[in-house]
């Protein structure tokens, strides 16, 4: 049995901060069940020790990364019952609230040795010094905090452990002073602009890029796209180089979790019955203090409130929203010149606009379950999720072409609703008058509930489950050994 072992920062339900989590749950359980023997590998930040079950020592070691003692526990998802591996360092990971930053909301200044330790121990268990009775043969590292993973594995050079790293977002690209190195072990000969440096100092996501056998990005869309300057972060010219390694793969949903049939959202309704999303309409209406009476519909937002969603543009919009006689209802948290705007447009408005600045999972549910559109503007967008939930949920996505978004949203245009294709609204252009004239498309569309409801239809109907896309990530291991 090929073992695969999957490295990441965070995880639902136990740790969650976007979409990573997500991901980070559901796809190494879609691919233990196509036969791969897959665990995880952690940081143990307080949620993780306490929700993974029957936790049992390993090995412990220290002192290392500014940590006296280092534990590495054994245990098994409360879900999917997978195996997972944390790192027990309370000097580093024993702090409440977010993974990566303060209460005051400044990155932890330890941040290169919490998540310098993630890769330093994938790389020490591929060795088998750590675990020796499981070896994997690919390491899968996430994103950023886990990008050191590759740089580790060189520095022995008798192992071969191939590995794939997954970009998740390039916006975020773990970047530190250069005389980091010292304290984390790395070779000054790495810190080169053909090695982990960048703009004179060290990327942890170009470590990943540089070093690792394959490069996955979470749609087909962004992998083309993270190839050119505009979208590339800086690191596009490392990305054309490793083109030929660098595939996209569209990221999967588990329905266990994302289902109009829901428990979390305390209502329920299918394919088959869709009168029940009017309840969960009303529900929502009522329990934010909206208007039932409203004759446009509503609208929704579930996001991390920051211009790469295309936040700004939407509270730009916000008087034409008003004019048009729709609703809007938005959760989310973020840049704080956003969320004040936000809660004061809900202020002024308050039968028309709601706004719930805060992160609250079950919350998100009934959004998805009570509005008629999902609000999806961004600027860049390497998958996104919420538009393939809302899609499940029978609540049309209204998304930029960019990313994911684009790969997975068809336009209500009036030729995909002549050939019975289309499953949302898309615009092209990250401008006012481009989103405002697929919001004015999106309402026309509501006036005419029959058509409505055959594009709601198919939209609960489409199928982004990881069938596929966790095959691809199979035949991908495949081809490395
Ligand atoms: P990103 O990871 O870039 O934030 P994704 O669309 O991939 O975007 O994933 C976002 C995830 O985070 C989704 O599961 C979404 O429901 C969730 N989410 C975002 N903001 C909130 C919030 N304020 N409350 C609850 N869930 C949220
Ligand atoms: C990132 C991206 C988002 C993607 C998620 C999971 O947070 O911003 O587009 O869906 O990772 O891959």
């Amino acid at each position: 049995m090929m073992r695969i072992l999957h490295v990441a920062a965070e995880i639902y339900p136990l740790v969650k901060t976007g979409g990573l989590a997500d991901i980070v749950a559901s796809l190494p359980p879609a691919l233990a069940k196509r036969g791969l023997d897959v665990r995880l590998l952690l940081p143990g930040f307080p949620a993780i020790l306490e929700g993974l079950l029957g936790l049992a020592p390993v090995i412990r070691f220290g002192p290392a990364f500014g940590a006296a003692v280092i534990t590495i526990r054994i245990g098994r998802m409360p879900d999917s019952g997978l195996h997972a591996y944390v790192i027990d360092a309370p000097f580093l990971y024993q702090r409440e609230g977010n993974p990566y930053v303060d209460a005051k909301g400044h990155d932890w200044s330890d941040n290169h040795r919490r998540f310098a330790l993630l890769g330093w121990v994938a790389a020490h268990m591929a060795s088998g010094e750590l675990s020796p009775g499981w070896l994997p043969d690919v390491i899968h590292a996430h994103d950023w905090h886990a990008g050191l993973v590759p740089v580790y594995i060189a520095q022995n050079p008798g192992l071969k452990t191939a590995t794939v790293f997954t970009v998740h977002n390039l916006a975020f690209r773990g970047i530190f002073p250069m005389d980091y190195y010292v304290e984390l072990g790395l070779p000054a000969t790495e810190l080169t602009p053909q090695g982990i440096e960048f703009r004179g100092k060290i990327s942890f996501m170009k470590a990943g890029l540089v070093h690792s056998r394959k490069i996955t990005t979470v749609s087909p869309a962004y992998a083309r796209e993270i190839r050119t300057p505009e979208f590339g972060c800086g690191l596009d010219e490392v990305l054309r180089e490793r083109g030929d390694d660098l595939t996209g793969i569209l990221n999967g949903v588990d329905y266990a979790v994302w289902n109009p049939d829901d428990p979390v959202s305390g209502r329920s309704y299918n394919l088959n019955n869709i009168q029940g999303k009017k309840e969960c309409k009303l529900a929502l209406q009522s329990e934010l203090g909206l208007s039932p009476h409203a004759t446009g519909p509503l609208f929704a937002v579930v996001s991390r409130l920051t211009s790469q969603k295309g936040m700004d543009l939407l509270l730009a919009a916000l008087p034409d929203f008003i004019k048009a006689g729709v609703q809007l209802a938005v959760l989310g948290t973020g840049d704080s010149a956003l969320e004040s705007g936000f809660r004061h447009a809900a202020l002024t408005n308050p039968d028309s606009i709601a706004v719930h600045i805060g992160y609250d999972e079950a919350m998100s549910h009934r959004f998805m379950a009570g509005a008629d559109v999902f609000l999806v503007p961004s600027r860049f967008e390497p998958c996104g999720l919420t538009q393939l939930y809302a899609l499940r949920y029978g609540t049309l996505p209204l998304v930029r072409k960019v990313g994911g978004l684009g790969d997975t949203v068809i336009d209500a245009s009036p030729e995909n609703l002549k050939s019975e294709k289309a499953t949302g609204f898309v615009f092209d252009l990250a401008t006012l008058p481009a989103f405002l004239g697929c919001v004015r498309q999106a309402c026309a569309l509501y006036g005419d509930p029959t058509t409505w409801l055959q594009v709601q239809r198919r939209a609960m109907g489409q199928d982004f489950s990881w069938n596929d896309s966790a095959a691809n990530y199979e035949s991908l291991y495949r081809s490395l050994n």
